[in-house]
């Protein structure tokens, strides 16, 4: 099975094919991560559909099974079945610290059991991705938030409703808030809440399994607490940034592809920035064509939902790469989000970093390049850079990008890419 923390293997790519075809795309993965973890929550099985065959999703089902529930994962045909058992506070640390996901435990196990501990996870490295919102908030619920050595502990015996004003829309906080406040004593309003369509989906499955909760899709949640929570079978949302991301790819190889099982309307700010880049985009009902010849430069702003998404932050910096004229990129969510642009930069991109802003002039000629040390979104990101610049790229630490997209060689390879696993061995030999 992947892993989400090493690989020995690369991804070789060549340059200056245009991507073609039709690519159905997997559920989303930080939908479905949070999905697992409600099942904490519930009275008895929780069944999960499309849920995406990417490395985190078996470490978070060790870590849940570590927790107390029975975990059934067919990975490959994207079904998951969790039933908790005898669930107990204290998540395992070898697990936790393998993906950032693992947080999304602390919420529901503080809902479920007034009590939860757990390693700090790890995930991305991209800023410094503190967990100060998620205290603040449990701590007007009345819990005591400890953090030491390492470990978070939350203890709640009188855990209540409270208004929570979040300093910013954070997804995690919103979420882990959202679950403790289902089974707490007394109503719960969480104001400046995060928007996201995953954070959405995680409400809505949640209502499906009998929780109370108004303003979905709005900056206020407002949560009316129930005794217990019921089975469900759900279906995980489609995988916006992993559409964003193929539809990036197909636009900066000058490609015509066809995106299936995606939902247009939570890329709108994507697809406003695609279209004014040149790259025509059609919207079907669950589906998108996106097409280019030429691109244009374009300014990008990062931004919590429903602006434009920090994750494909690094695929645009690609594009504008390669894009008439000079963009502007702006990065407001995570502080050390522009790590790619080295890379970038070295593969021959011309883009000049001001704190959270990056020029970039184009077009700009790429040459084929050893990339590694990058993240989940960086990582694909590179592999795009690849499929422009001129010879051989090599993208190291391909952990990452298993982490977050599913059969991405194979389904590359699909629309006419020129890429290959291979072990790290092979290729120094
Ligand atoms: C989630 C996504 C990630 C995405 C991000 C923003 C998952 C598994 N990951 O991450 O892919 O890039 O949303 O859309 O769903 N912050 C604090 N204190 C906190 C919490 C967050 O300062 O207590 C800061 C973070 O350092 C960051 C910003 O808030 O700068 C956004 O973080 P958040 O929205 O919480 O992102 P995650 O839930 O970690």
């Amino acid at each position: 099975m992947l892993d989400p923390t090493s690989s020995t293997d690369v991804f070789r790519v060549r340059g200056g094919r245009a991507l073609q075809g039709t690519v159905h795309l997997s559920g989303a993965k930080n939908s479905a991560l949070k999905l697992m973890a409600a099942a904490i929550l519930c009275d008895g099985p929780v069944e999960l559909r499309e849920v995406p065959a990417i490395a985190d999703v078996p470490v978070m089902a060790d870590v849940l099974r570590g927790i107390g529930l029975e975990v059934d994962l067919d990975i490959e045909a994207g079904v998951c079945r969790l039933e908790p058992r005898r669930v107990q506070p204290v998540a395992p640390a070898d697990a936790v610290r393998r993906i950032r996901a693992s947080l999304s435990c602390l919420g529901p196990l503080v809902g479920r059991l007034r009590h939860a501990r757990l390693a700090l996870p790890g995930g991305d490295r991209i800023g410094a991705r503190t967990i100060d919102l998620h205290a603040r908030g449990l701590e007007a619920m009345g819990a005591t938030v400890t953090v030491d050595n390492g470990e978070v502990e939350v203890v709640a015996p009188d855990l209540h409703g409270a208004l929570v004003t979040l300093d910013f829309p954070s997804v995690g906080a919103t979420e882990n808030l959202l679950m403790a406040a289902v089974l707490a004593d007394g109503p719960t309003v969480i104001d400046n809440a995060a928007r996201e369509p995953e954070v959405q989906d995680l409400a809505r499955m949640l209502v499906a399994m009998g929780a109370r909760i108004e303003g979905i899709g709005s900056p206020t949640l407002e949560i009316d607490p129930v005794d217990r929570l019921a089975p469900v079978t759900w279906e995980t949302c489609p995988d916006r940034i992993e559409a964003g991301t193929y539809a990036m790819a197909a636009a900066v190889t000058g490609g015509d592809v066809l995106i299936e099982r995606v939902n247009a309307s939570e890329l709108t700010l994507p697809l406003l920035k695609l279209r004014a880049a040149g790259v025509l985009v059609e919207e079907g009902s669950h589906s998108l064509r996106v097409k280019a010849d030429g691109l244009s430069s374009v300014d990008v702003v990062t931004l919590p939902y429903p602006g434009f998404p920090t994750d494909l932050q690094p695929q645009m910096m690609v594009l504008l790469s390669q894009a008439h004229g000079t963009s502007r990129c702006t990065e407001n969510v995570f502080e050390s989000r522009f790590s790619f642009v080295r890379e970038l930069v070295r593969m021959g991109a011309d883009v000049e970093i001001d704190g959270h802003h990056a020029l970039i002039r184009g077009p700009a000629r790429l040459s084929g390049a050893t990339l590694s040390g990058l993240d989940v979104r960086a990582g694909a990101a590179g592999v795009m850079a690849g499929l422009v610049a001129d010879g051989e790229t090599v993208v190291r630490d391909v952990h990452h990008i298993d982490r977050g997209y599913a059969w991405f060689v194979p389904r590359l390879q699909a629309l006419g890419a020129d890429i290959e696993r291979v072990s790290a061995a092979d290729l120094d030999a």
